[in-house]
């Protein structure tokens, strides 16, 4: 294991932010994992682990031992009659594994193109996109149980995964994910549930999970900033999710405004998914600066680090807007991605 001392990880956020780890340990193949655990325990330190660093916000050095996951690997676990199943390590990059699996053939992945981060990242924040979530299509995966120091096989119920929530978040230092599991249907169906998509694709006969690939891309990349030209941890705020009769007091006063029915949400309880850039938007946020941190200019649910800003500046602003957001609408924003102060 190669242990850097002092180390910045401006490289390994995507905000960019210049904190330093006390040790960053480079764990580049799966029986290190314990072995980082165990050099953390011996010193009585704190660990975390990184993965390609996208849902962070580092507003202070990390001491201890932070375990950037870096192991590679991917493969075809089996198949059924019904299901290829895909493996891959943690420190897969996540758009490579993607495209890496239609390539191969193994369809199904495709609305998630694009987005930043490990494969080893993906269940923690339970990523989604464009009509997707990753639950959808997880079969289960490993991980090292720091708890009992053995090895774990975690099946999707155990996860517990919810709108861009899982286990991982609410015990953040039990589990490190060695690798994760993907269950792919054979018989592949094009998922055009995002309306921007069934848009896209409105006028087109024949549809294939390659086309789809390349249209989330598109769509992607026209509004969310790319984190290599621009800081960003994608989605800053979670779409908060209100009651039937918020809402309908929200509509009332606003017609024009942008929410979902959350599915399988009954009659009696029907809830409301409210789009979190509409009501920054309408505060006049986007493109707002506040010296070296802002309010991406094209979404305004992306919080940006134009260059040289903090973590703690980053989440001054974030405070901001909640403030702001709740006072015009009386809605919460939660910050989305994990955050290290
Ligand atoms: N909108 C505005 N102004 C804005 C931004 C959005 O008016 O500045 C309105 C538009 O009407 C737009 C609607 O809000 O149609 C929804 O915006 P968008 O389609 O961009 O999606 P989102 O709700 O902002 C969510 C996810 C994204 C995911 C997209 C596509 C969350 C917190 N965010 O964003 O996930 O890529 O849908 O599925 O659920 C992430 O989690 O990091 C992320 C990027």
């Amino acid at each position: 294991m190669k242990i850097d001392l002092n180390a910045t990880l401006r490289s390994h956020n995507t905000f960019g932010f210049d904190v330093l780890a006390e040790h960053l340990v480079h764990v580049t193949d799966r029986q290190e994992i314990p072995l980082f655990v165990e050099e953390a325990f011996k010193n009585k330190a704190n660990w975390t682990i990184l993965g390609g660093g996208s849902n962070l916000v580092l507003a202070k050095n990390l001491s201890g031992y932070v375990g950037l996951i870096a192991t590679k690997g991917r493969r075809l676990l089996k198949e059924t009659e019904s299901h290829f199943y895909v493996e891959a390590m943690a420190g897969e990059v996540w758009h490579d594994f993607v495209a890496w699996t239609l390539e191969q053939g193994y369809l199904g992945l495709e609305n998630l193109a694009l987005i930043p981060g490990t494969v080893g990242a993906a269940p923690v924040q339970n990523i989604g996109a464009y009509g997707l979530e990753l639950a959808e299509v997880f079969d289960s995966l490993e991980a090292f149980d720091t708890q009992t120091k053995q090895w774990v096989n975690l099946s999707k119920a155990d996860c517990s995964f919810a709108y861009r929530d899982s286990i991982f978040k609410h015990q953040p230092h039990r589990y490190i994910v060695s690798s994760v599991c993907f269950a792919l249907p054979k018989k592949w169906q094009a998922n055009l549930s995002y309306a921007e998509l069934a848009k896209a694709f409105a006028d087109e006969k024949e549809i294939n999970a390659q086309a789809i690939f390349k249209k989330v891309c598109e769509i992607r990349s026209a509004k969310l900033p790319d984190p290599n030209v621009i800081g960003n941890a994608g989605s800053f705020f979670h779409n908060p999710i209100v009651s039937n009769d918020q809402y309908l007091l929200l509509k009332q006063q606003l017609p024009h405004l942008v929410a979902y029915e959350v599915p399988f949400s009954s009659d009696q309880n029907k809830a409301w998914k409210l789009a979190a850039g509409w009501l920054i938007d309408q505060c006049g946020f986007k493109g707002y600066r506040q010296g070296a941190v802002g309010v991406y200019d094209k979404q305004a649910l992306v919080l940006v680090n134009h260059g040289g800003g903090t973590g703690a500046e980053l989440l001054q602003l974030a405070k901001e807007i909640q403030q702001k957001v709740y006072e015009r609408f009386r809605v919460n924003l939660t910050i989305e991605p994990v955050i290290f102060q």
